[in-house]
């Protein structure tokens, strides 16, 4: 008998992967590609969405050609996606209607005012458990709906069809113009601002406030249950599970139960803890989001500490500044140098996440004297990342009866050591690494093995997991204390700033 897979499709926010993992849990095959980032202003970021499906009907049949595998090999396919960011197409030929907005993005800043007079900030809170912020997919929609001429009408004629990343691939997976199936999981529908955290279903009266057609909407189902059997690009796989990235991380560490806790580190930063089926509120700037759904189960929920930028940083060291030539290269230079010199980076290039929520605030480096080098800055760019952690855990202790004890982590930053140390010394708890790279394909394999039958239980799945490193904290209280203040005061200056050029 030949060897059988599950795979997973991860569409992250700066590339796609496909990876295929056996029945001991162990990654057998990878396919990955970039796509290109848009930035055509000052705050506004997109993607191609029909380059993003082009990409994955190259990396599918790669992943499979690697290990030689047939479709049949293929027991189910979990589907995982950087979540918010929004595409509309035309249902009849396929196109998007321009470019996908991606959850970064802060053009809608300004619109945020008028959509509260629709809808009230409180009200939006109360049924999605959402702050009002341009990072979700609903005030997105209602730019494209308000700025661009005629995708309105379209859409009330039923032209058009809407999206998250999930909804735009398992559409296209299932055959696209001739019969896809429209439909997004639990997980990602909790991100658009549309739909009601409690009852899982579009809610009529964000539909409303954010100019949203009904009829242009997905399906909403349970995280854990089928969408479909693939036609393309290579036909015949189930695919048996649709998960946000976050939340598929959450799943792939195996955080199943209540009180388990994750940061995962990419682009973004996004710390979540496991509430399981309680829904519960921040009342420290946390989000409160659905972790996932088994098909006739009830949801487990999470809350969420959501910081915009972390890697994106190290990668813009690269990509804009030339300061480095790999992200790797961060480290060495940081460790060239003692501390940060006095130097503080906030990045506030989406304005600032959890948890304060302030769309308008603008990054920023501060402390700037001659003394300060390269090497410094690297320092302060690293600190950030700690930094912005740090604010979201005090945030979930503060809600908490008992403060978080130890953080696991993952994601590609998590291979910087000198990261994990600051990361340690900044939330003086230990931090745990487990051995298994790729946790948010891996949540999304596990979740669509589970529903094919291919792994027998969670238990097992659980044995997977073996810690590979941990840091534990090393600096004094006083020190981290100055850090924490001098920190908090950046990312007030940051704030300001950001207020008063939107007022020039
Ligand atoms: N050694 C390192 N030190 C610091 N940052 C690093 C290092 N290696 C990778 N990174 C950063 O980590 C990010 C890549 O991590 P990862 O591969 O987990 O993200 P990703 O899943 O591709 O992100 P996304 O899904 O958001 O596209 C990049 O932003 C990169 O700059
Ligand atoms: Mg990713």
């Amino acid at each position: 008998m030949r060897e059988t897979y599950v795979a997973a499709l991860d569409q992250g926010t700066t590339s796609t992967r496909c990876l295929l993992f056996d029945h001991q849990g162990r990654l057998v095959s990878l396919a990955q590609q970039q796509h290109r980032q848009y930035f055509p202003r000052p705050g506004w970021v997109e993607h191609d969405a029909e380059e993003i499906w082009k990409i994955v009907c190259r990396i599918i049949p790669q992943a499979l050609d690697d290990v030689d595998a047939r479709p049949e090999q293929v027991v189910g396919l979990g589907v995982t996606n950087q979540r918010e960011t929004t595409v509309v197409w035309d249902h009849r030929s396929g196109k998007p209607v321009g470019r996908a907005i991606v959850w970064q993005d802060t053009r809608t800043a300004g619109m945020l005012d008028d959509i509260a007079c629709d809808l009230s900030a409180e009200e939006i809170y109360a049924r999605t458990g959402l702050p009002l912020v341009s990072y979700f997919s609903g005030p997105k929609l209602r730019w494209l709906f308000d700025a661009e001429p005629g995708v309105a009408e379209r859409a009330a004629r039923g032209e058009l069809l809407i999206g998250t990343m999930d909804s735009w691939l398992v559409w296209n997976l299932t055959g696209g113009v001739d019969g896809g199936l429209h439909a997004t999981d639990v997980t990602n529908a909790s991100r658009t601002m549309l739909m009601d955290i409690r009852s899982l279903e579009w809610d009529d009266e964000l539909l409303d406030c954010l100019r949203v057609p009904r009829a242009a909407l997905p399906e909403i189902r349970p995280s854990m249950t089928t969408f479909g059997t693939t036609c393309a690009p290579v036909p015949g796989i189930p695919v048996t599970a649709v998960i946000g990235d976050q939340q598929a991380s959450l799943f792939g560490q195996t955080a199943f139960d209540p009180g388990d806790a994750k940061c995962t580190y990419g682009t973004g930063a996004f710390l979540l803890l496991n509430t399981g089926t309680e829904l519960v509120r921040s009342r420290h700037g946390l989000i409160s989001t659905v972790a996932y759904q088994e098909d006739g189960e009830p949801p487990v929920y999470a809350v969420e500490g959501a910081v915009a930028i972390a890697g994106a940083l190290v990668e813009w060291c690269r990509e804009s500044l030339g300061l480095i030539r790999s992200p790797a290269e961060i480290e060495t230079l940081a460790l060239s140098v003692e501390d940060n010199g006095g130097c503080y980076v906030v990045p506030a290039f989406s304005g600032l996440y959890a948890p304060h929520w302030e769309s308008d605030a603008q990054g920023l480096v501060v402390g700037l004297t001659s003394y300060v080098t390269k090497g410094h800055l690297a320092r302060a760019v690293l600190e950030a990342t700690a930094l912005q952690t740090r604010e979201v855990v005090a945030a979930m202790n503060a809600d908490a009866d008992v403060p978080l004890r130890s953080l696991a982590v993952d994601g590609g930053m998590t291979a910087n050591n000198l990261l994990m140390q600051t990361l340690a010394d900044i939330l003086d708890v230990p931090v745990v690494r487990p051995m298994v790279a790729e946790t948010v394909s891996r949540g999304a394999a596990y979740a669509a093995g589970l529903v094919a039958g291919y792994w027998a239980d969670r238990a097992v799945l659980r044995s997977y997991w073996h810690k590979a490193a941990e840091w534990q904290p090393r600096t004094t209280p006083q020190e981290r204390d100055r850090q924490v203040r001098a920190w908090d005061d950046a990312v007030q200056l940051a704030i300001g700033w950001g207020h008063r050029s939107s007022l020039r």
